[in-house]
């Protein structure tokens, strides 16, 4: 089928040709196209469109090249694209005077942006299942670290005790926004254009309920020039994606950070590292590395594609082909970073040691011996805060320890500072500056107790 036969006298340049064509990016939808085109043939043959034998024998040429697959394809770069290269191959099992029917009532417009929803819906629930996996493996590496104290942070500076427990189900809970927001999208993705064809529908009797239904979409798109314009749904997938490595990434970055000899709380995998060329001793993470850069690409992917679309009128044009490799980009990207970064993640070994030391150093427990005053004494918190910092200080300036705390020590500065004493026991303070029993005594549903950790991995 050479469109160029009627309008056009002349070819293109074969350079033109190669520049516009998108039959490289189109293997991505190779197969959505056949069963589009299948589903509409089916359509019309139902509604009597097209005699029911000339509908039977494009069908039969359509499933014997779904079983060939896309090498049986002619991939000659003067073919503009996969919908051409389809119906040349049908033209060819069963001639122009059956083939030529294939089009009728349809157009490459709502065609491509039939194929693109019908490949990306599988597409989303490739990257979902290993979502909900990675989630299952960080609830069960969670319920073994409950009581893995450890040292969180803020501003990266020692803040407070928590657990590698729930440091890991935060990862949880990220990830499972990035999968109610895939599944949010899918409802937008799925929703089916064909029928729009070039923009104004057709006045062919077309049946678009029965090609809803066929192709598995839960709607149609009502109105037909949004149909084969809109690509919103393309920029949200890239932006849910975006945020799904975003995600990733920052996780990436505390296994850097966490491998590194200065805080020494993780070792990751071998399988995972690397080592120098020329250092002996080195262990990279550099998959870690990779990972978050890799993830920045989808932010890129995700600004061009938003700065094709909005310069550019409706309906169709032709614009809109250069979307698409950036949407499958986006897609393989997040798709191999999830499955890496998960298994990573997943086997690193975890130095309990060392976390605790982390944990107990540096008056992480302050806040809680703060809170102690205020519980036993009812002073105001502020007084307290007050209390604590000048002690801290103190302590940093002395080179004193959490065990050399005592009561004595805690009405001096109360005094200096022109408050009443506490005489708080040495018990109290002693127990308020415990890392496990600081964590403990986070009781609060989202707190990283033992139990509420477990409470959350039960959700
Ligand atoms: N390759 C085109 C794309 O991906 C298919 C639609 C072409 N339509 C046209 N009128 N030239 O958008």
């Amino acid at each position: 089928m050479n469109l160029r036969s009627g309008r056009l006298d002349k070819k293109m340049t074969e350079d033109a040709a190669e520049y516009t064509s998108s039959l490289e990016a189109d293997k991505h939808i190779f197969y959505s196209d056949v069963k589009c085109n299948f589903a509409h043939v089916l359509m019309l043959k139902n509604e009597k469109i097209i005699d029911e034998e000339i509908a039977d024998k494009i069908l039969e040429a359509l499933t014997k090249l779904k079983d060939e697959g896309f090498e049986a394809l002619n991939f000659d770069h003067s073919v503009e694209d996969i919908h051409m290269a389809i119906e040349n191959y049908v033209t060819n099992m069963v001639g122009s005077d059956v083939a030529g029917f294939m089009h009728t009532a349809k157009s490459r417009n709502d065609q491509v942006a039939t194929d693109i929803r019908l490949t990306l819906r599988e597409k989303i629930i490739e990257i979902q299942i290993p979502i909900l996996e990675f989630i299952e493996g960080l609830v069960e590496l969670a319920e073994k670290h409950k009581e893995t104290v450890t040292i969180g942070y803020t501003h990266l500076q020692h803040a407070q005790p928590i657990t590698m427990a729930h440091n890991f189900m935060a990862y949880a809970q990220s990830l499972k926004r990035d999968y109610e927001r895939l599944s949010d999208t899918y409802k937008r993705v799925n929703q089916n254009p064909l029928g729009s064809a070039a923009m104004t529908t057709t006045s062919f009797p077309i049946n678009r309920e029965l090609t809803t239904k066929l192709l598995g979409f839960d709607s149609y798109l009502e109105n037909s020039m949004d149909g084969v314009s809109a690509r919103d749904y393309i920029a949200e997938t890239v932006f849910d994606l975006a945020t799904l490595t975003t995600t990733l990434s920052k996780m990436c970055e505390e296994m850097v950070l966490w491998s590194t000899y200065e805080f020494g709380i993780i070792e990751i995998a071998d399988e995972f590292s690397s080592t120098s060329s020329i250092m002996p001793q080195k262990k990279n993470p550099d998959v870690a590395e990779v990972a978050r850069a890799k993830s920045t690409v989808i932010n890129g992917e995700l600004i061009t594609i938003m700065t094709i679309l909005k310069a550019i009128p409706y309906t169709y044009n032709r614009d809109l082909q250069e979307i698409t490799p950036h949407l499958w980009n986006s897609v393989k990207i997040a798709h191999d970073t999830l499955n890496i970064v998960s298994k990573m993640v997943l086997s690193i070994n975890i130095n309990k040691k060392r976390c605790l030391e982390l944990a107990g150093a540096n008056f992480a427990t302050a806040t809680d011996l703060a809170d102690v005053m205020v519980k036993e004494k009812k002073i105001p918190f502020r007084t307290a805060h007050k209390i604590v910092g000048r002690l801290v200080n103190l302590s940093i300036e002395m080179g004193l320890e959490i065990g050399d705390i005592n009561s004595s020590f805690i009405d001096g500065i109360a005094n200096d500072l022109g408050f009443n004493k506490l005489k708080l026991s040495y018990d109290s303070i002693q127990k308020s500056l415990d890392p496990l029993e600081n964590v403990k005594m986070r009781q609060v549903p989202g707190g990283p107790s033992p139990e509420m950790v477990q409470l959350a991995c039960n959700n």
